[in-house]
């Protein structure tokens, strides 16, 4: 962890994110740290008052930061930092994730059946239906609020290729149905893990492929001690992920369910090809490449 992050009286949890964030961030000049790190909070969707608390100086110095920052990034307003904060991460899904599946970017282009399991606000979805418009889409959550955003988003994008369906991915209930199938963070807090995973193997085509993205974790806490992002996983987990899992009786796997236990459950699932990679600049992530036999 750099000296500077680690000196600032903030909490430790907003340090990690900023480790983070910076690590993931291209900019273009570098920023002091204070207006480096107001930057980070704006992007998170603070204002400029919760900011200067947070930082203990004036609204002034950070209305001051962010002014200077957005110039610097040609950028006329906050809205804009954060969409252009957006189109960054969407870059990285289309430039950086596809490409991991030797030949995905082709078939997509040429127009293949795709799914999203635990799609959210389906932004993910919506993305990769805008830069593959030959193929076709549909995005599953249970939560039809979060479905409705997709839906609206892709409205507004004018997509005719993606659809989002409100479905309990506990049962998926589809048969050789899809040629490519994605979860993006959605599986490791699932209440049945095993079912969806097995859901997502029958519901792929013959040589089909999951592409799951799930935390960089081991499954065994000592060999997450000495990872900056452990603190942070763990507390995800205890107040969100495993929390959300057991709540509906569930297995309450948890942000650190970690790769070997992700492995042993993709093998149970019926994938006996998965390869675990990595994508520079995301120590966030390992991203499953896990194939149907053809
Ligand atoms: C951590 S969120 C990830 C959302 C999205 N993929 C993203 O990256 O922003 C996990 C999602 O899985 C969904 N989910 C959890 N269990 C589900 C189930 N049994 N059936 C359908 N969706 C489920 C939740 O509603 C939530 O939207």
């Amino acid at each position: 962890m750099p000296e500077p992050v680690e000196r600032q009286e903030r909490p430790w949890c907003t340090r990690l994110c900023a480790v983070v964030l910076q690590r993931r961030e291209h900019r273009p000049q570098p920023l002091s740290a204070s207006a480096d790190s107001a930057v980070e909070d704006a992007e998170v969707g603070l204002t400029n008052r919760q900011i200067a608390g947070r930082l203990f100086v004036s609204e002034h110095t950070i209305h001051r930061h962010i002014t200077s920052v957005l110039r610097k990034l040609d950028l006329a307003t906050r809205t804009g930092r954060c969409c252009a904060c957006r189109a960054r991460e969407s870059a990285r899904l289309v430039d950086s994730m596809i490409p991991l599946v030797p030949g995905l970017e082709e078939r997509l282009d040429e127009g293949i059946d795709a799914a999203d399991v635990g799609a959210g606000a389906g932004h993910a979805i919506n993305v990769l239906a805008r830069a593959f418009t030959r193929s076709c889409f549909v995005g599953y959550d249970f939560s039809d609020e979060g479905l409705r955003l997709g839906a609206a988003e892709a409205q507004a994008w004018g997509l005719q290729n993606v659809r989002f369906e409100v479905r309990d991915e506990a049962n998926l209930g589809e048969q050789d149905a899809f040629d490519f199938i994605t979860a993006f963070d959605a599986i490791h807090d699932q209440a049945k893990p095993q079912s969806v995973l097995k859901g997502i193997h029958d519901a792929l085509r013959p040589g089909g492929v999951f592409l799951m993205m799930d935390e960089g974790a081991s499954s065994r806490l000592e060999e997450n001690i000495d990872s900056p992002l452990t603190p942070l996983l763990y507390t995800f987990s205890t107040f969100h992920c495993m929390t959300v899992s057991l709540a509906y009786g569930g297995e309450g796997l948890g942000t650190c369910w970690g790769r070997q236990k992700a492995l042993e459950l993709l093998a149970e699932a019926g994938f006996t090809d998965v390869d675990v990679q990595t994508i520079e600049g995301d120590i966030e992530h390992y991203y499953y490449i896990a194939r149907k036999r053809a």
